[in-house]
């Protein structure tokens, strides 16, 4: 089976790229190298797999060439990682944003309605679609917020409202794919993703926020004192997930797609892998066996207080859930961050 990867030399689209490859699956790579440690990720897989696989140095915008690698390759699976990722960047240039996300992903569906009608197409959007969610009630606990009306998090019938170009983009794009599907029969998936963490995930204080404060700790573990800045108040919560189990989602879905075509779901580590950023901290003290010094800042353009995914719709119909708990997901995670930090 070919699965063709955009996206697939950042932090996801490693992950997955390596899990097919070492499966026995034929790869096609499409990225343009745009994210810093996307070379780092192409130059590691070819380390890995030698160049049992193609790879072509691609801009998602570039509709010719991305027509031409779909006509080209006909893939059993496309799975679309390829994005502008950073809602930093987004409220900075709204129209790379949309060009990248939006009309990369609209291109993307057309050329495989025209050229490969029976390829599967998986989208990685974001809880991002869903706004700020500053309408809901919150319960402010001592280290956490809570949704006063979701205990057990939130399915996909929550209201949509993109709240920023970022949400805006992603929203159009996971419509693109659902509607590709209703109009014209292509077999999308849409996932909803919350966090995501692991290896091959180059961190930055924009974007992945579990890598970027495992980094702080492994800096306070190295004698660092400097106070590093937060957004908020740090009582924000979201759901956790570890590279392994998202890997297993598109694996998953693609393998039951009679029953996932034209769905959406919500994809996160759940309840029981939801932290705050303090509680993250407090975990990381321990491991690190330091004081992580900190200091709260403004809060960030449309943060949400608390996201957490039920992800009963995607156990329903793929028999997919979280394996990897968030403990033994950090420690995974501070290894790979000591290694990004030699001494
Ligand atoms: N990581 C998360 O926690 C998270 C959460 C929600 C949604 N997502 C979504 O999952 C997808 C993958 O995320 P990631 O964490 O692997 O991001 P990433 O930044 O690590 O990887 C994205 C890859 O896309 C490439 N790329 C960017 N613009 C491109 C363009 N115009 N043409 C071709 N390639 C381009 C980059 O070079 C990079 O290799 C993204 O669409 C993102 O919006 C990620």
């Amino acid at each position: 089976m070919t699965w063709m990867i955009t996206g697939g030399c950042g932090f996801v689209g490693a992950n997955l790229a390596d899990a097919m490859l070492a499966a026995g699956e034929d790869v096609v790579i499409l990225d343009n190298l745009s994210r810093a440690g996307s070379r780092d990720n192409l130059f590691w897989l070819q380390s890995r797999h030698g160049h049992d696989w193609r790879f072509e140095p691609i801009d998602i915008r570039d509709d010719k060439e991305v027509s031409r690698c779909v006509r080209d390759i006909r893939p059993a699976v496309v799975a679309h990682l390829a994005g502008q990722v950073a809602m930093t960047t987004s409220l900075a240039n709204p129209r790379l944003d949309f060009e990248v996300n939006a009309l990369g992903t609209f291109q993307l569906l057309d050329a495989v309605r025209i050229h490969s009608p029976d390829s599967i197409v998986l989208y990685s959007s974001t809880n991002k679609v869903y706004g700020s969610l500053e309408n809901l009630r919150y319960h402010e606990k001592p280290t956490r917020y809570e949704a006063a009306d979701y205990p057990d998090g939130f399915d996909e019938t929550l209201p949509l409202d993109g709240s920023s170009p970022y949400g805006c983009s992603k929203l159009c794009a996971e419509q693109y794919c659902r509607d590709f599907s209703r109009a014209f029969g292509v077999r999308t998936v849409v996932f909803r993703h919350s966090s995501m963490y692991g290896g091959r995930q180059f961190a930055t204080f924009d974007q992945g926020w579990i890598g970027w404060f495992c980094g702080k700790a492994v800096e306070a573990e190295r004698g660092a004192e400097d106070a590093f800045s937060i957004s908020g108040n740090g009582k924000q919560v979201r759901d956790v997930l570890h590279a392994d189990d998202l890997v297993r989602v598109y694996r998953m879905a693609s393998d039951r797609i009679a029953t996932t075509a034209g769905k959406i779901y919500n994809i996160g580590g759940g309840m029981a892998n939801s932290l705050s950023l303090i509680e993250l901290f407090d975990r990381l003290e321990r491991r690190v066996g330091r004081t992580l010094r900190y200091r709260c800042g403004p809060w960030r353009a449309a943060d949400q207080k608390a996201f957490v995914a039920d992800g009963g719709r995607a156990l329903a119909d793929f028999g997919w859930r979280p394996l990897v708990d968030a403990s033994t997901g950090l420690e995974r995670m501070l290894e790979w961050s000591r290694e990004m930090q030699p001494q």
